[in-house]
C-alpha cells in the first residue's frame, strides 16, 4: 500500500436503501446495498419503518463493505455520508452512524449531497470516460427531477426542476393503478417492450423554460383507465404491454422536451444523468438516437450507480477529501438539502 492512497468509507441512508462502500482513493472496492423490501406492501416508502430497517442494517452492511474490500476499519482515511435530501429519520441513522465512527476512529467526517453524488458518480475510475465540464446534470428518480448546469465539482446551478411530482414518482404511481406493484419502473420498462408507444395518446403539459411537470399526466392516466375500464372491466389485462408502452412514452416524451431545450440553450453538447430511472431502457433508446443526430455525449451510470448506492457517496467524499473539504461533528441532516 502506498502512502498516499486514501481510503473511503462512504455511506447511504437517504430513503430506503441502506449502502455502505469503501473507495480506495476514486476506485470502487466494494458497494453493499440492503434494499428494504418491507414498503412493497405498502405500494411506497414508509418513512417511521425506513428509518427502522436502517437502523438494523447500518452495522451488518459496513461490516460487509469493509470485509469485501478486504482492508481493515483503522486503515479507513474518512467517511464521507449523505446529509440530505431526503427523509429526516434515514438522514439520522447514516449521519450520526459515521459521525460516531469518525469520532472513534478519530478520522475526519465528509457531508455529501445526495444529488450531487448521483451526478458526481461519473467520476469513478472504472476504466470507463469521465465527462468534461461543463455539462447539463439530469437527475431522474422516485423523488427527484431536476436539470443541472454544472460547471466544476462544487459548483452547481439549478435550470429547473418538477413543480409536482417526480418522474420515478409517476412511473410508480401509473404502475400501481396497473397493479404492478411498487416500485413499478422497471417492469413498466419491461412490459412496454412488447407494446406499441402510439396506441394511446396522453396530453403533454405546457410548462414554459426549464422546470417540468408530472401530475397532469398522472391524472390523464388514471381517468383513462377509469374510463376504459367501465366499457371493458378486462381493459388493463387485454391492453397492458401498450398501456405501459403509451404512458412511458408520454413520460420520456416529457423529460425529452426539457433536456433538449436547456442543452440548446445552454450550448451544452455533454449530457449527464443519475437517479433510478436512469435505467429506463426506451430512455437510452431515445437518447442514442438524439445525441447521433446532434453529436451529443450522453453519460448514464450503470445500474449499480444509478439507484442509490454508497459509492456515489464515496467518490463525492474522496473528491472532497482531496480539496480539504472536510465537515465537523456538528454536521446535522437536512432533509431539503441544496447545493
Ligand atoms: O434513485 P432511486 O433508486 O431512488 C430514489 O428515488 O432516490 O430511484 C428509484 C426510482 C423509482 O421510482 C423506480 O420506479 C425508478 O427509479 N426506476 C425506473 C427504472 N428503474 C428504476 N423507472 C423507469 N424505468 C426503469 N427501468
Ligand atoms: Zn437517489
Amino acid at each position: 500500500m502506498s502512502n498516499k492512497d486514501i481510503y473511503i468509507l462512504g455511506i447511504e441512508s437517504s430513503c430506503d436503501d441502506t449502502s455502505a462502500a469503501i473507495l480506495k482513493n476514486d476506485k470502487v472496492l466494494s458497494n453493499i446495498i440492503a434494499n428494504q423490501d418491507i414498503h412493497k406492501d405498502y405500494g411506497g416508502v414508509v418513512p417511521e419503518l425506513a428509518s427502522r430497517a436502517h437502523l438494523s442494517n447500518i452495522i451488518p452492511v459496513v461490516e460487509s463493505a469493509i470485509r469485501e474490500a478486504k482492508i481493515s476499519l483503522n486503515q479507513v482515511s474518512a467517511i464521507s455520508f449523505t446529509r440530505g435530501p431526503g427523509l429526516m429519520g434515514s438522514l439520522i441513522v447514516g449521519t450520526e452512524f459515521a459521525k460516531a465512527l469518525g469520532l472513534s476512529l478519530k478520522i475526519p467526517v465528509i457531508e455529501v449531497n445526495h444529488m450531487q453524488a448521483h451526478l458526481l458518480v461519473h467520476f469513478i475510475n472504472n476504466g470507463n470516460e469521465h465527462p468534461h465540464f461543463p455539462f447539463l446534470g439530469v437527475t431522474i428518480s422516485g423523488g427527484h427531477t431536476q436539470f443541472i448546469l454544472v460547471k466544476d465539482y462544487f459548483k452547481m446551478e439549478i435550470l429547473g426542476e418538477t413543480l409536482d411530482d417526480a418522474i420515478g414518482e409517476a412511473f410508480d404511481k401509473c404502475g400501481k393503478k396497473l397493479g404492478l406493484g411498487y416500485p413499478a419502473g422497471p417492469l413498466i420498462d419491461k412490459i412496454a417492450k412488447e407494446g406499441d408507444e402510439k396506441k394511446f395518446k396522453f396530453p403533454l403539459p405546457k410548462v414554459e423554460g426549464g422546470d417540468i411537470s408530472y401530475s397532469g399526466s398522472k391524472t390523464a392516466f388514471i381517468n383513462f383507465l377509469h374510463k376504459n375500464q367501465i366499457k371493458n372491466n378486462n381493459f388493463i389485462n387485454e391492453n397492458i404491454n401498450d398501456i405501459c408502452a403509451s404512458i412511458q412514452k408520454n413520460l420520456i416524451d416529457n423529460l425529452m422536451t426539457k433536456v433538449e431545450l436547456l442543452s440548446r440553450n445552454n450550448n451544452l453538447n455533454t449530457i449527464v444523468f443519475g437517479g433510478g430511472v436512469s435505467a429506463n431502457s426506451y430512455l437510452k433508446e431515445r437518447l442514442n438516437k438524439y445525441s447521433r443526430k446532434n453529436n451529443l455525449k450522453i453519460f448514464i451510470p450503470e445500474l449499480e450507480y444509478s439507484t442509490d448506492n454508497a459509492a456515489m457517496i464515496g467518490i463525492v467524499g474522496y473528491l472532497k477529501y482531496k480539496e480539504s473539504l472536510e465537515s465537523n461533528l456538528k454536521s446535522t441532516p437536512s432533509p431539503r438539502l441544496s447545493f
